[in-house]
């Protein structure tokens, strides 16, 4: 059943308890971190401020077995010069650059931005923080107030990875594809629709989205680089030429030449650690292939009506059904012989929580071991689970290019693996004509419309209460 996000059922709460339970302990624990790293006193006025990700930092931390305090602080300072703030967002000096101004702007996005308006209905200003911000975090980390309870999470976009878009599954999604998600909310999932925006609030959203997704992956790679490159006991060398840094604010705007100069080196590898990521933003355009309607497979919803030869469908679908449980696409190992959802496969997670766990041996079911990653903001594993297609809720929707779409190039980001194509006729390996039949297969499983599949629509008009009071800005729930 779905549920509407803001009244989370009787059923999820019990669940949750001693979820909820153990996340007030982290919390505690957290906000030690938290304050400690930032070193404000708890009285302190705080502002709004983006969430460090203190996961990925500890992540380093237990693989590579250096400290990462220091790469956390500049890779904060930097982002803060660049990127600015929740209230008063900027973009990188890079952004001047007419291809990435073409990609997001600060005026496109400002009816997204900042405090959450003080009317229920959806203004020019604050969106983010007034209908996504409970699931989705104000940082876009994914981990939102009523985050705990829903399977699966809110996604965290600071990984920059999409799974619902037309362009291939190692790409970016076209903004298109992210605005299409928020139009029709993705099924049987906790997201919700948002029909009742206009276009230039979802286009504030949709640049939102793509602005805490760069900035996100940014800081994961500024790290990453840290670790891999930087030695930390360098990092307060007294020679500025000697001294390791990712970022050394101090130095910005010095007129000593060793100081300037290692700042210019300092801006130049992060500027480049940017480059690659906006780059592929702008590349997703050409990692969409067009699909082509195919000339002998009958496909309702893409051939005309009057063309669909019913006896050709019936055998499309055979074959379809064949291919599901045979051996070359075997669909059936994850999503059982009926597509229920229930093949024999082990249960498997999803690259948000490999990330911090199998990726760096981490056993996703030790609580011990897992635990200092709770506590710095990471979700309790929870496996993905393989879709029940007899439901029906195709996530990506039911229109035939977009299923061909997800079996051919799989979902980004979990199990679900691209069609294994012949890579020429007469090889091992599937057609795109069988893709079709699979198409066809898996959109004649459903068999009554159920209740729940259609996602739910958002009403403005019932706001959440959390998000008129933002939180405070390093509390990590
Ligand atoms: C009630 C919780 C909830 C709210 C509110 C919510 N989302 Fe989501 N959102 C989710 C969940 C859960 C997923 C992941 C679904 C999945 O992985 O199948 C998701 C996924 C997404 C995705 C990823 C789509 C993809 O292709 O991977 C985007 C983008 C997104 N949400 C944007 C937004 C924006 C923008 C808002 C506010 C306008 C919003 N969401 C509000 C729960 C929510
Ligand atoms: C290794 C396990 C695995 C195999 C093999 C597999 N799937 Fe999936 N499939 C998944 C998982 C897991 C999901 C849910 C992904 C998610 O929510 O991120 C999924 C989702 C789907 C969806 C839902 C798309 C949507 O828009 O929501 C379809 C359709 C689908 N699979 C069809 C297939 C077909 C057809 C095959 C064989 C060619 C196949 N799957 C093989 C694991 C698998």
């Amino acid at each position: 059943m779905f549920q509407s996000f803001h009244q989370p059922s009787a059923a999820h709460n019990q669940r949750n308890a001693t979820h909820k339970a153990l996340s007030g302990k982290i919390a505690l624990l957290v906000s030690a971190i938290a304050l400690s790293s930032l070193g404000c006193t708890p009285q302190a006025p705080q502002q709004l401020a983006f969430e460090p990700n203190y996961l990925f930092a500890h992540r380093l931390t237990v693989e590579q077995d250096v400290p990462t305090d220091q790469f956390l602080s500049d890779s904060k300072d930097l982002l803060i010069d660049w990127f600015g703030t929740p209230d008063n967002p900027k973009l990188p000096p890079a952004f001047a650059d007419s291809d990435y101004a073409e990609l997001i702007s600060l005026d496109t996005m400002r009816p997204a931005v900042g405090p959450a308006p003080e009317s229920i209905e959806p203004g020019d200003h604050g969106l983010y923080r007034q209908l996504c911000t409970s699931c989705h975090g104000e940082t876009g980390q994914g981990r939102g107030t009523v985050a705990a309870s829903q399977n699966p999470y809110p996604r965290d976009f600071r990984k920059g990875v999409f799974k619902y878009k037309s362009a291939l599954r190692n790409s970016k999604p076209l903004k298109s594809d992210i605005a299409h998600v928020l139009r029709h909310g993705l099924a049987g999932s906790q997201m919700p629709l948002f029909n009742k925006l206009s276009d230039k609030q979802i286009d504030a959203l949709v640049d939102y989205v793509v602005y805490l997704s760069i900035r996100g992956e940014f800081e994961r790679q500024l790290l990453a680089m840290g670790t891999a490159d930087l030695d930390p006991e360098e990092s307060f060398n007294s020679d500025p030429t000697k001294r390791e840094r990712i970022y050394d604010v101090s130095y910005r705007g010095s007129t000593v030449e060793a100081q300037a100069e290692a700042f210019k080196d300092q801006t130049s590898t992060a500027e480049d650690l940017l480059t690659e990521i906006v780059d592929k933003w702008i590349e997703a355009e050409d990692e969409v292939e067009e699909v082509e309607a195919p000339e002998d497979v009958p496909v309702p919803g893409l051939t005309p009506e009057a063309d669909i030869d019913a006896d050709a469908l019936s055998a499309s679908i055979a074959k379809g059904r064949e291919l599901f449980v045979g051996s070359v696409a075997a669909c059936s190992k994850c999503h059982g012989d009926s597509g229920k959802g229930d093949g024999k496969q082990l249960p498997d997670y999803d690259e948000w929580t490999k990330d911090w766990t199998v990726q760096i041996n981490v056993k996703p079911d030790d609580m011990n071991a897992i635990l200092p990653f709770l506590a710095r903001g990471g979700m309790k594993p929870q496996p993905i689970l393989p879709r029940n297609l007899v439901e029906g809720n195709f996530r990506g929707g039911r229109d035939p290019i977009a299923v061909y779409r997800r079996i051919l190039y799989g979902i980004a980001g979990g199990p679900m693996p691209a069609a294994a194509l012949a890579s020429k006729p007469g090889e091992p390996g599937l057609t795109t004509d069988d893709i079709w039949h699979l198409v066809n297969f898996v959109t004649s499983l459903k068999t009554t419309p159920p209740a729940s599949s259609e996602p739910a629509t958002a009403e403005p008009s019932t706001k959440e209460p959390s998000t008129k009071e933002p939180a405070a800005s390093v509390t990590i729930r």
